[in-house]
């Protein structure tokens, strides 16, 4: 276990998000019911970098819009750690690109400032300092058609990370990559996830990326989804794929994921 490890998953670090009993119905004007989810519990601590598996349609994207306060449960509770606020420190990087395409790559990372009053010396300053931290320097004036898939992607994060949040909620943020691209985001990522100490909860349908990043997996059943079962990752960073604890672990949660037991 590295020291950045060490620090950044403590068991008894404050409580950062907390979902008792959660559940989500969708019904449409037919009256035709969707359980989406069903009894999800789960607790995240500050600080933890935790990944979501799940089969397509298993209500993960209905998760994180919970957390995220752009919707309500239906059942159950959810609880913000102390400090954390819907609308305020709690960024999403959604599962479809979702940069303003009239506006530069600057002014997309620099548009939460903006919203929050803060002077435009203050904010170009600091979309600048961000485009450079994800590779994007030089790119400040491109628009969002000019970029590749990837870069899009980097200008998505620099953007959910100009507010500083708190909670930082990612939607399979690297879906629509190449391998090499994917594993340079992931390497990025873990980097900025180390020298910043942001809870972060990662959704993928990548089992190999779930423990490549996370600091604990959690496995969702099909839908109705809830937790299964979950996986603390204590593998040393970077995090070698092809080492015999990392393939153990990839069967282990693929057999979870299938319903079978190990
Ligand atoms: N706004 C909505 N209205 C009606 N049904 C919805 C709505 N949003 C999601 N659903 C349904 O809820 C279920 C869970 O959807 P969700 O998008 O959360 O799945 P997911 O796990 O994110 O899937 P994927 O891996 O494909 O992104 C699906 O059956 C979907 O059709
Ligand atoms: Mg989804």
């Amino acid at each position: 276990m590295t020291p950045a490890e060490t620090n950044n998953s403590p068991r008894e670090k404050p409580i950062a998000l907390e979902l008792r009993k959660a559940g989500k119905i969708f019904r449409s004007d037919t009256g035709a019911e969707v359980r989406a989810l069903e009894d999800v519990n789960l607790v995240v601590r500050q600080g933890e970098f935790v990944t979501l598996v799940g089969a397509t349609g298993c209500g993960k994207t209905t998760l994180l819009n919970l957390v995220a306060g752009l919707d309500t449960a239906d059942s159950g509770h959810l609880r913000l750690g102390q400090g954390l606020r819907f609308g305020d420190n709690i960024a999403h990087v959604f599962q479809h690109y979702t940069l303003f395409p009239w506006r530069t790559t600057l002014s997309n990372v620099s548009f939460g400032l903006k919203m929050r009053g803060v002077s435009r010396r203050q904010r170009q300053a600091r979309a600048a300092e961000l485009l450079a931290r994800v590779g994007l320097s030089g790119f400040e004036n491109a628009y969002p058609h000019e970029l590749s898939g990837g870069m899009r992607q980097r200008a998505a994060i620099a953007q959910a990370l100009a507010i500083e949040p708190k909670l930082l909620l990612m939607d399979e943020p690297f879906g629509a990559v190449d391998d090499s691209t994917r594993a340079e985001l992931q390497q990025m990522l873990t980097d900025l996830w180390q020298d910043n100490h942001t809870t972060i909860m990662f959704v993928t349908h990548n089992i190999d990326e779930a423990i490549v990043l996370g600091s604990r997996v959690l496995v969702f059943t099909d839908r109705p989804g809830r937790v299964s079962r979950e996986f603390e990752i204590s593998l040393p960073r970077p995090r070698n794929r092809i080492a015999g604890e990392f393939t153990d672990l990839f069967v282990s949660i693929r057999k979870s994921l299938s319903g079978q037991l190990d």
